[in-house]
């Protein structure tokens, strides 16, 4: 095979048993990043949608081992609340309330062991692929923050910050027999080191944002259930990120990061476990 086709592929060596060996040529996902293992015969492979723009559909530790170690800037992302089963099982005659939660959507259902088990390797991949003072922030229900500070603590992370969103209008949810809740927390950490990318422009920047919930003209192309707004999204990309840098999110739900990732010129890496959403997120980044 002439060099110049054989620098498009990968020569694979696999050895299926003990004295038998098979080779493999495997044509690369992309040869233009710098943040990207070369794909293999795996079932983690990246779809490229853009330039910079990489795609996986699975779950987003397995899809994280194809990401190259020290390579990402920003790791801005949504996970799971675990708030799903704690809710389902709650002794409370307001059933509707109980079906009705978001986070009883089908993935938000595993056990607070399971759970826990799942963000740990999230927090040992991320700390593996994010550059030294790279950033992770991440939002959390406020219940929590104790958890996923210690959790991020066993590897490189160093707490920063737990800050607020307040949405405007909230769902007036049983209004006359509780606190409306308002409210969803952010937490942020450095990678293996004290301070990173903070782009202020010299001004104070608080540790809350106000934002009304995410507008219709935003979920034109199909609905996620924990949609993010584009306007807080942004505001963190612009805070802790610059122009080039790589931008993941594991956890991409309707892709909100990677849609403001591209307007906001920064290479992006998302990655979403359910198929819908996955597609959902294809569509919002190729036409918003
Ligand atoms: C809170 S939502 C993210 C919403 C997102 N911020 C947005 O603006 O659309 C969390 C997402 O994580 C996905 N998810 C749950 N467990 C996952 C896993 N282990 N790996 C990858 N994605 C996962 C769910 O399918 C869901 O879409």
């Amino acid at each position: 095979m002439q060099t110049e086709l054989l620098r498009n592929y990968d020569l694979f060596f696999e050895k299926r048993s003990f004295e038998n060996y098979s080779y493999s040529l495997v044509k690369r996902t992309n040869l233009d990043n710098d943040f990207l293992l070369s794909s293999h015969n795996t079932d983690f492979k990246f779809e490229q949608i853009d330039k910079d723009i990489f795609l996986g559909n699975g779950n987003c530790v397995d899809f994280m081992t194809r990401i190259k170690s020290s390579s990402v800037d920003l790791i801005l992302t949504d996970p799971p609340y675990n708030l799903g089963d704690f809710m389902h099982k709650r002794k409370t005659n307001l059933i509707k309330m109980r079906e009705n939660q978001f986070a009883y959507a089908g993935w938000d259902n595993l056990s607070n062991e399971n759970w826990i088990i799942e963000m740990d390797n999230f927090f040992k991949e991320s700390s593996r692929v994010l550059k030294k003072g790279g950033s992770l922030l991440l939002f959390m229900s406020l219940m929590k923050i104790e958890t996923i500070i210690n959790l991020a603590s066993k590897y490189k992370f160093y707490y920063k910050t737990t800050g607020v969103w307040h949405k405007t209008n909230p769902m007036p949810r049983n209004m006359n027999i509780h606190f409306v809740n308002s409210t969803e927390a952010w937490i942020y950490f450095i990678n293996d080191g004290t301070s990173g990318t903070f782009n202020n422009d010299g001004k104070m920047v608080h540790d809350f944002i106000e934002t009304s919930l995410t507008p219709k003209n935003e979920k034109k192309f199909g609905k996620h259930p924990t949609q993010k707004p584009v306007k807080i999204i942004s505001h963190f990309i612009k805070h802790l990120s610059n122009e080039n840098d790589v931008v993941l999110d594991p956890f991409m739900g309707s892709a909100t990061t990677g849609v403001c990732a591209k307007k906001m010129n920064r290479k992006f890496i998302g990655i979403d476990l359910n198929k819908e959403y996955y597609e959902l997120s294809k569509k919002r980044i190729i036409n918003e």
